[in-house]
């Protein structure tokens, strides 16, 4: 459904689109028409001139000046034109008649007439009355005989009922012709734009499906190595996004700390068995070396762009508070803030967890060694923050199987995981 309505906004969009496109370019041929149109009636009228008047216009008797202001009041009954002048070479008003409708434009024509200049060749310019109506000015020069240029004639054409309502016809079939010639192309296309896309959702869905998977494995297998089952991952992810939801982290965010508590650990992968699961405490030596795993890890996650994500946690989850964690040393707030939710989570699941070596611990007893290192090992706000869900969330989970937890888990990845842009987390 809400493919279908993307796609018939889009459509309706191009459409709305495409028909003021191609009306405004009809209207602008129209436009040229007229244009045209004026111009070679101008023409022909100021032949007219040039043929009876040409070598007197600028040295005309009396008599000829009344047959130049007769004929110009013959030019405006004609009704091509509602004004005419004409002029000496000298751009000096010899003649000229006017229709009473000029009255009405009279402030436009002289608007156009100050930057409309007489040259010698044709020259016009459109403009529009109050009600739409169309008018060109005109000025063309007028030549002798000799093609030299006896005087200048300018008229201000009205474009006649007719003409205009020509144009309007001829602009409403064009746009007509458009909405209907789009209108079925979209109801062609519609079908084939629309299983294209749905193709692409599916192979979206597919891989997305594939980068869970991918991250469950590469969790998986690195859990294998020191436990049975990565029931560790998921109960700490579970943890680290509860808590962050509880701190009001963004959405974005509690993306990049879902892959990174998936992956925390994965540097353990290089990490030699001798040492991984050495029973006993390790000396120094082997302290340092089982501390690059968060290097390893960092290094693994960097090879594939959907994991860089995970980088933060992976990078910092052994920092603490108060800087005397690794392999950084970071301190405070400098710590990406998805690897202080997640320091908290792992540390809680630690306690509460039963491993080979030991037996899990109360919630009580939990939450007050969680208490002792706030503000050492963690952030203040966040251990606050984690001691008002710790207990509904230790019911709902610490005791879950892996089925419940797998469960849960999805229900995660369902409502964070996007298949839009993600940003990095802020450090
Ligand atoms: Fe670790």
């Amino acid at each position: 459904m809400h493919v279908h309505r993307k796609l018939i906004i889009r459509l309706l969009l191009v459409w709305i689109f495409l028909s003021v496109l191609i009306g405004a370019a009809v209207f602008f041929l129209e436009m040229r028409k007229i244009d045209a149109y004026v111009a070679a009636l101008a023409l022909e009228e100021s032949r007219d001139f040039e043929r009876a008047h040409g070598r007197f216009l600028n040295n005309p008797d009396q008599l000829h000046l009344e047959r130049l202001r007769e004929e110009t009041r013959e030019h405006i009954k004609d009704e091509h034109f509602i004004a005419v002048k004409l002029y000496n070479r000298d751009r000096e008003l010899i003649a000229e008649a006017n229709h009473p409708a000029v009255r009405l434009i009279e402030e436009k024509i002289s608007r156009h007439r100050l930057d409309i200049t007489l040259i010698d060749d044709v020259h016009f310019r459109k403009f529009f009355g109050s009600g739409g109506q169309i008018f060109v000015m005109v000025q063309i020069p007028l030549k002798t005989t000799g093609q030299e240029t006896a005087g200048y004639f300018e008229g201000v054409y009205k474009a006649a009922p007719r003409t205009m309502a020509e144009i309007k016809n001829r602009i409403l079939l064009s746009l007509l012709q458009v909405v209907v010639i789009i209108f079925f192309t979209a109801l062609v296309i519609y079908p084939i734009v629309l299983s294209l896309n749905r193709g692409l959702i599916r192979l979206t869905g597919d891989l997305f499906h594939a980068n869970i998977g991918m991250l469950k494995v590469l969790g998986g297998a690195i859990a294998k190595r020191d436990s049975d089952t990565n029931i560790h991952n998921y109960r700490v992810t579970i943890y680290a996004v509860r808590l962050a939801e509880a701190a009001g982290l963004q959405r974005e965010y509690i993306v990049c700390l879902i892959k990174g508590s998936f992956l925390h650990d994965v540097g353990k992968i290089a990490i030699s068995d001798r040492i991984l699961l050495k029973p006993g405490k390790l000396t120094d030596e082997e302290m340092a070396i089982m501390k690059t795993h968060v290097r390893h890890g960092v290094d693994i996650v960097g090879h594939y762009d959907w994991l860089k994500d995970a980088a933060d946690v992976v990078r910092y989850h052994h920092e603490k508070f108060d800087g005397s964690g690794y392999e950084v040393g970071l301190k405070g707030h400098d710590i990406p803030i998805n690897a202080r939710i997640f320091a908290v989570a792992d540390v809680f699941d630690a306690l509460t967890s039963r491993r080979p070596y030991k037996e899990p611990i109360a919630l009580e007893t939990a939450m007050r060694i969680l208490m002792e290192s706030r503000g050492s090992h963690f952030d203040p706000m966040l251990i606050d923050v984690f001691a008002r869900i710790a207990d509904s969330l230790y019911k709902e989970i610490s005791g879950a199987d892996d089925k419940l937890l797998e469960n849960r888990l999805d229900g995660l990845i369902d409502r964070y995981f996007p298949t839009g842009h993600q940003k990095r987390a802020p450090g």
